[in-house]
């Protein structure tokens, strides 16, 4: 590896063009996408990368994002600063303000990100105003798959409301049959929470999943969310532990459960396993109580820590730019089930599914009608510290029917108040 004796500054990015001549692009990217769909997405951008004369190394951690950022952490303590990581939300803001993350506004200018990328991610991507992260794409949240199969043969439209939704599941389970598919898991656990907090009072969520605010924790909304959430445990057969998502999607793509609620990778994973929208499966939003478009947003993207190796600095630059590139947004979100962070791209050729383009127009209407938010179990909102804390009580609820939802909506305020 050629080592070079030059004092290197933040702004990595065209400030280190000047090394082209000599520096090979390298990187090693540390990311939560270990296997399945997941792995076959990011894939492409190594294939990417080393297409473009780099050399691709990665590190990939299973486990869901907590065990990547718990990696990240360890990483940056032992001085080995990965040169490029997958992070999100606030934690980029948490890092950025280090001091250790590149400055990549010299790229963005020259390409002009500020005026392609969704506007909706620009202050998770500029926290302090400088460009720290180039956002691969935008995944939704609240999305409820319904069994084709199920709903035809109980004659059950797909649920719009809460009520509907329950409804819906107290037939199903009334003729024997799974209604809700799910695996347990404290991010899956969360997402179902999340859904259900945003479907049925938008204004606690933005309060207590957005600010943290423990008063919302506590009030009586949250304690009728905790509610429907016990409610809907009893609609899930008794297999949920040690059950992968993708197990619980396969569970309602084969008819064997009505619904199952997950993000968009979902698809994904469906469109690899064979599964066809419109025959094996329905996507629709979560159910909510307020009657509009619902969006619950969450993006990944990658920050890059300063190095010393022109090398990896080199690799760096590389790796932003085909990530922000329109042909790799079309062929990275075509294999993650996401949509473009880039609102110049058409979804209407290039493999789109109909899922992944309503998607995208659901997107605009959200912000239209004023309803979008981010993601907390996907780590778009609070710091992980109030995460993991929220994740514990809802996960432990899930797992243990003896808890009112009283205590839990305690509990969460209580786990948030001590991380305080
Ligand atoms: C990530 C997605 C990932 C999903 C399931 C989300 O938090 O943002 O990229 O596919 O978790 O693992």
């Amino acid at each position: 590896m050629k080592r070079f004796n030059i004092p290197l500054c933040t702004t990595l990015m065209l400030g280190v063009s000047t090394f082209a001549l000599h520096a090979e692009p390298k990187t090693n990217m540390l990311h939560q996408w270990a296997q399945g769909s997941e792995a076959e997405a990011i894939a492409v951008l190594g294939e990417t990368f080393e297409a473009q004369g780099g050399t691709w190394s990665q590190t990939a951690m299973s486990g869901h994002t907590s065990a990547t950022l718990a990696k990240l952490r360890s990483d940056v303590v032992s001085g080995n600063a990965p040169a490029a990581v997958q992070l999100k939300g606030p934690e980029i803001s948490e890092w950025t303000a280090t001091g250790r993350t590149a400055n990549l506004d010299d790229l963005a200018t020259a390409e002009g990100w500020d005026d392609v990328v969704a506007p909706e991610l620009l202050s998770v991507m500029k926290p302090e105003g400088n460009w720290v992260a180039a956002p691969m794409n935008i995944h939704r949240v609240n999305w409820l798959y319904s069994s084709k199969k199920m709903l035809d043969d109980m004659g059950i439209e797909v649920p719009k409301t809460w009520a509907d939704f329950n409804a819906a599941c107290d037939a199903i389970k009334e003729a024997g049959k799974t209604c809700i598919a799910h695996g347990a898991a404290d991010w899956s656990d969360t997402t179902t929470f999340d859904s259900v907090v945003y479907g049925m009072d938008i204004d606690l969520y933005r309060r207590a999943f957005q600010e943290a605010d423990v008063d919302a924790m506590r009030s009586q909304g949250m304690i009728d969310a905790f509610a429907q959430l016990r409610k809907m445990v009893g609609y899930m057969d008794e297999g949920i532990n040690g059950r992968s998502w993708e197990q619980s999607m396969a569970m309602t793509m084969d008819g064997d459960a009505a619904f199952f609620l997950m993000g968009d990778w979902t698809v994904a994973s469906a469109n690899l396993a064979g599964y066809e929208e419109g025959v094996d499966y329905l996507c629709n939003q979560t159910p909510v109580d307020w009657g509009g478009t619902g969006y619950i947003l969450n993006a990944d993207s990658v920050v890059f820590f300063e190095q010393s190796d022109p090398d990896y600095i080199e690799g760096q630059e590389l790796l932003a730019k085909i990530i922000m590139s329109p042909e790799f947004q079309v062929t990275f979100n075509v294999a993650k089930g996401s949509i473009p962070s880039r609102t110049d791209v058409d979804l209407s050729v290039g493999g789109f599914t109909d899922c992944q383009q309503q998607s995208q127009a659901d997107l605009v209407a959200a912000v239209d009608e004023g309803t979008l938010v981010r993601s907390m179990a996907h780590n778009m909102t609070v710091l992980q510290k109030y995460r993991g804390a929220m994740m514990e009580v809802i996960t432990e609820f899930v797992a243990d029917d003896s808890i009112t939802p009283e205590e839990a909506a305690n509990q969460l305020a209580d786990a948030v108040e001590l991380q305080s």
